[in-house]
């Protein structure tokens, strides 16, 4: 591998560099209840910041109710607001923002993200008289609240798109460190670096690391060692997620220092042999899409969506689905309450929106 370029001109807002003061007589709407909304919700009302909740009439505006809130139909928050945090997912905020939003924005107000996304792809435009903020945590839901109440923090990527107050990076440090997220650095980012980061990380490190484990797995399984062995040496034991703790706290490679000599000197000496495995090939390729928007038109396509139900079907069908619960029986652990079994492929062929496009493939291709 070619050395790493150190390439540290980044601005980090450090723990203390927020005046809360600014976010006095300004009432925030946080607009969705899900895993972001509702962590950064309760932690701002922690922090003694005005909040309301804009939410459809569902299961988390019933949550916010019970949580104290004051809930809103979308637009009456936002007309309400000073501040409009959209904590809702990307995919569906773009024709939230434009139907229920951006009508009822006043001028001088700010809109604040917590993903780039629809900005950084032209998916949403926000008109010239308000402040446009990138908030976004390093962090799951659960995890902005607990390590919030624990007072250990969480890392978040920050950024100011407009300016349209003047004060809008001011605004933006405020609100990180009323979420809870000024307890570690802030690290200043486009909202287009944000998008390309998160989805790399998706696209490019998830999958591949994924088939290095699939992989991995599939061969002692072939070797013929006890399945449940190997899942629980391979992830179920939870050591990988310990040593990407320690990765965080001591170092990428410093932290090979917790493990034994043999283990060390058998991953560094082999390590030579994954070298010319086409990574880099590939994950540059991968991000060249990304930044160029490819990903973000094909997602937006209607195409994308039937593929997506359809590829969903075969990877929950894929054999380790199977090792795993033969596994799990074995060890008698507690089902994964989340999961839902694959619908069966006729099933999703006759789910309505698919019925859809099939019929406009069908009207737009003879067969
Ligand atoms: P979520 O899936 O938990 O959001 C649920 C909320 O969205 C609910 O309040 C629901 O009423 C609302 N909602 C869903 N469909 C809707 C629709 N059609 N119209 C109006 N409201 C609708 O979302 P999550 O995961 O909290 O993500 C919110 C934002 O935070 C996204 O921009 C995401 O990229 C970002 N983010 C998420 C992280 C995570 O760990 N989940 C981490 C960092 C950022």
């Amino acid at each position: 591998m070619t050395a790493l370029k150190n390439q540290s001109e980044t601005k980090i807002y450090p723990p203390e560099s927020a005046d809360p003061g600014t976010l006095r007589g300004r009432l925030v709407a946080v607009i969705g209840y899900g895993n972001q909304g509702r962590a950064q919700a309760l932690n701002l009302r922690d922090n003694g910041v005005a909040v309301i909740i804009g939410n459809n009439a569902d299961g988390y505006a019933e949550r916010a109710a019970e949580d104290g809130f004051e809930v809103l139909d979308i637009p009456t928050a936002v007309v309400r607001a000073e501040i409009v945090m959209l904590l809702i997912p990307d995919e569906v905020l773009t024709a939230v923002f434009e139907e229920r939003v951006k009508p009822h924005l006043k001028p001088g107000s700010a809109l604040v993200f917590a993903s780039g996304y629809n900005i950084a792809f032209g998916l949403i435009q926000v008109p010239a008289d308000v402040d446009v903020i990138l908030l976004a945590p390093r962090m799951i839901g659960v995890g902005i609240r607990e390590r919030f109440l624990t007072g250990e923090g969480f890392y978040c990527l920050v950024g100011v798109e407009q300016d349209a107050s003047g004060t809008a990076e001011e605004i933006m440090q405020a609100l990180t460190w009323a979420i809870g997220g000024l307890q570690k650095p802030a690290i200043a980012v486009t909202f287009k670096q944000e998008a390309a980061l998160d989805l790399f990380n998706e696209q490019a490190f998830g999958p591949a690391f994924g088939r290095v484990l699939l992989t991995a797995i599939s061969v002692l399984l072939e070797k013929g060692l006890p399945p449940e062995a190997v899942l629980v040496e391979m992830y179920i034991s939870e050591e990988m997620a310990y040593t990407y703790q320690k990765m965080a706290q001591a170092g990428l490679v410093r932290q090979t220092l917790f493990h034994s000599p043999t283990s060390q000197y058998g991953a560094m000496s082999r390590g030579t042999r994954f070298l010319r495995m086409g990574l880099r090939r590939r994950m540059s390729r991968i991000f060249d899409e990304i930044e160029r928007g490819d990903f973000a038109r094909e997602w937006s396509g209607a195409f994308a969506r039937l593929k997506f139900k359809v590829i969903k079907y075969f990877a929950m069908r894929q054999s380790i689905n199977r090792v795993e619960n033969q596994v799990r029986e074995a060890l008698a652990m507690q089902p994964f309450e989340g999961y839902q079994p694959a619908k069966d492929i006729n099933a999703i062929l006759e789910d309505p929106e698919i019925q859809e496009h099939l019929k406009t493939f069908r009207e737009t291709f003879e067969f």
